[in-house]
């Protein structure tokens, strides 16, 4: 029997790799342009890190990490989300010292054992950004117009849905309100939700089942809870997404499955993908930074989910064929194989994409697999050819043909093969 890959770990095929390196170019491209530098995190963390920053009663934490123990017997999680790691590493290396505000990006596997469904996996991938040490209202417009922008540039659209979670100043009171309203409906709620009410309120709004957020349209909402602070920043972050003419919709029921988040919090909402609406989402988290013992500094983020995007896309037309490149070594009998890995070599120290076949197939079929592999020019070496010191260049694109001589510049031939279809 053979083995297959693990549940809900894909492989992204040859086919596929295009439109993946098409996203996180674009991905990488925009956050540059906003200023983000990148950083590259290990994929596996001591499990306190995430039990501390993402919270003991989320579904994270509680139900999807991938957790063991390693051989000294030490916890070790892979990571489920990129926030944590990056302010690890933030607080680590005291990044904070060098500018006023810290910004970081990361692209990368992601793992959370949920059940896999379309756009829904136990690895995925992300681009997660993070904006460390300001707390102004300017710069959470400025993150949700770069994930929106990210979205523009790739021809995606998603609505862009936003909230405020307060403060640890303004949270107490609404906490009370939810759990006064949650007091008579004990009863009815699931057993999460029952356990989580009285360690973390807030955290019942975020729960799946559809009978509990029956329940919860009627709750308390936290924006009518909001100290004089957080209410004036969050009036400011929509004035700023005005200015910027981003629209949005104010959603009081959005409450995040991180414990992390303060004041804002936000999601980019789509409709193509069935049940997995969220093809990006983030918040500010201003007290995670010294929660890991770091500098009392705020920070905000988001993450994209990079199969959700690539989803997207394929939903679209298909993409227009690319143009013929390269060149295809067609060499006949052993001797000319000799002369073409030679020169094959030779021409790809030039730059140039060079393939051939290893297993002293017919011209015909080499012909083929130089049409299949989308090649620009075959130069094909034949015993003939070779007595007179040539080649046959072939055009596939024009369909002539031309007679090369071997003792030629490669670097015309390179030229020549690198500018085709430009
Ligand atoms: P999150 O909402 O858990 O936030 O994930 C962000 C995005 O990752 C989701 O909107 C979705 O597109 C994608 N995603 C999440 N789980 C899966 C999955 N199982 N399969 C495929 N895609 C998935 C975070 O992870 C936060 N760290 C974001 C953040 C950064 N907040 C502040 N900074």
């Amino acid at each position: 029997m053979h083995i297959t890959a693990i549940k809900g770990f894909k492989d992204i095929l040859p086919d596929e790799t295009a439109v993946w390196r098409r996203v996180e170019t674009v991905a990488r491209e925009v956050v540059g342009r906003f200023g983000f530098q990148e950083i590259r995190v290990p994929i596996m963390e001591k499990t306190a890190l995430f039990a501390r920053s993402i919270g003991e009663t989320t579904d994270i934490v509680e139900k999807e990490m991938y957790t063991f123990a390693d051989r000294n017997g030490e916890s070790l999680t892979l990571r489920p989300e990129g926030t944590a790691s990056v302010l690890r590493a933030f607080v680590e290396h005291a990044l904070h010292s060098q500018q006023p505000v810290c910004k970081l990006f990361t692209l990368g596997p992601m793992f959370r054992h949920e059940r896999p469904q379309k756009g829904r996996l136990r690895q995925f991938h992300q681009l997660s950004v993070e904006a460390l040490g300001a707390d102004q209202p300017e710069l959470d417009a400025e993150l949700m117009a770069m994930a929106a922008m990210v979205l523009d540039e790739l021809g995606l659209r998603a609505s862009l849905e936003i909230n405020s979670l307060g403060c640890p100043r303004c949270r107490p009171a609404f906490n009370r309100a939810l759990l006064a309203f949650l007091e008579n409906k004990r009863e009815a709620l699931c057993d999460d939700c029952q356990r989580r009410r009285l360690k973390n309120p807030l955290r019942v709004l975020d729960c799946k089942g559809s009978a509990c957020q029956a329940h919860y349209r009627q709750a308390p909402s936290i924006l009518d809870h909001l100290c004089p602070d957080c209410a004036r920043h969050f009036e400011r972050v929509r004035d700023c997404l005005a200015a910027m003419a981003i629209p949005f919709k104010v959603n009081h029921f959005m409450v995040r499955g991180l414990d992390y988040y303060t004041r804002t919090t936000f999601e980019l909402l789509t409709d193509t993908l069935g049940a997995q609406g969220a093809v990006g989402a983030g918040g500010r988290y201003d007290g995670l930074i010294k929660q890991l013992g770091g500098p009392e500094l705020p920070g905000i983020g988001f993450a994209l989910g990079l199969e959700r995007l690539v989803l997207m896309l394929g939903e679209r037309e298909a993409e227009p064929a690319p143009s013929l490149s390269g060149l295809f070594v067609a060499a006949l009998g052993e001797q000319a194989r000799g002369v073409g890995i030679g020169l094959a070599h030779r021409l790809r120290g030039q730059g140039v994409k060079v393939t051939t076949d290893y297993a002293g197939a017919s011209l015909k079929s080499q012909m083929k697999q130089a049409g299949r592999q989308g090649c620009r020019y075959v130069l094909i070496l034949g015993d003939e050819e070779l007595a007179k010191g040539e080649g046959l260049l072939r055009d596939m694109a024009s369909r002539e043909q031309e007679s090369f001589p071997l003792s030629a510049e490669l670097a015309v031939l390179a030229r020549r093969v690198r500018t085709a279809g430009e």
